[in-house]
């Protein structure tokens, strides 16, 4: 695909198990562009986290190729992979992954420590990021005052404060109710349309398909579908 921002060819991911080794990952191709809004859409073990990992750099793949924003994952070092991530790739995770001891300024200023940035211009990110998500009157909040929807959003403005080219959520809904899981859609939706930031998603809540605009089906490690979604509204 022209200009794509993530490219995957022949990707195979495998683990050592014992004395021989799971292949979670098979023959992956894919491509992503920019401004994507997709859904790796897989039961539980189809392989979505190991894909997700990968393109966000934290895993290598085993054999293929996954390209990154102009990145071959594979030659990254350590210090490289995680210069893509500290600048270009936020991540959201089911669990939040919030500091416990840290306010909600705190848990998102964070995002922005290893980079080179004046206390007013951090200032300035993190309340634009806490709007985004619609917190900015929570910024004195600890997580435990917070309902799991609002930690979401936290975590939400915490992936978009470095302003990322592509943002990865693992099961972004999967500890949420309903109407949670309906507006941290809709804020996401809302940071993809109005800031052109790529979305690639993984899940198995039904809540959340709607949404997609692109739905990738997982099976056993392996792309069982490709479709873009005929949006309702
Ligand atoms: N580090 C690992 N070592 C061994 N097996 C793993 C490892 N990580 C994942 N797997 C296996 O790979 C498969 C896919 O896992 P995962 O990507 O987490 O699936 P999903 O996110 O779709 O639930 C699962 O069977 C899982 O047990
Ligand atoms: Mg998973």
């Amino acid at each position: 695909m022209d200009n794509a921002i993530i490219q995957l060819n022949g990707l195979t991911k495998r683990f050592p198990v014992g004395s021989g080794y799971f292949t979670a990952l098979s023959d992956i191709d894919l491509s992503f562009s920019k401004g994507e809004f997709a859904g790796l859409v897989g039961p539980s073990g189809s392989g979505k986290t190991t894909l997700l990992n990968i393109i966000g750099s934290l895993d290598v793949p085993s054999v293929g190729e996954a390209t990154v924003l102009n990145h071959s994952i594979a030659g990254l070092n350590q210090k490289q992979a995680a210069n893509l991530r500290n600048h270009h790739i936020g991540f959201i995770f089911q669990t939040y992954n919030l500091l416990p001891v840290y306010t909600v300024y705190e848990n998102v200023e964070f995002a922005l420590l290893l980079q080179k940035m004046s206390a007013t211009e951090r200032r300035k990110a993190v309340m634009q990021a806490l709007e985004w998500v619609g917190l900015t009157d929570k910024e004195k909040s600890r997580p435990s005052m917070l309902s799991g929807g609002e930690c979401q959003r936290v975590a939400i403005a915490r992936s978009m404060v470095k302003k990322p080219e592509i943002v990865l959520a693992d099961e972004p809904t999967a500890n949420l109710d309903s109407k949670n899981s309906h507006h941290i859609l809709q804020t996401m939706q809302k940071l993809n349309d109005e800031l052109g930031v790529t979305f690639i998603f993984s899940t198995h809540d039904e809540k959340v398909m709607q949404y997609l605009k692109r739905k990738i089906s997982l099976a056993d490690g392996r792309v069982v579908a490709d479709e873009l979604a005929i949006l309702s509204q």
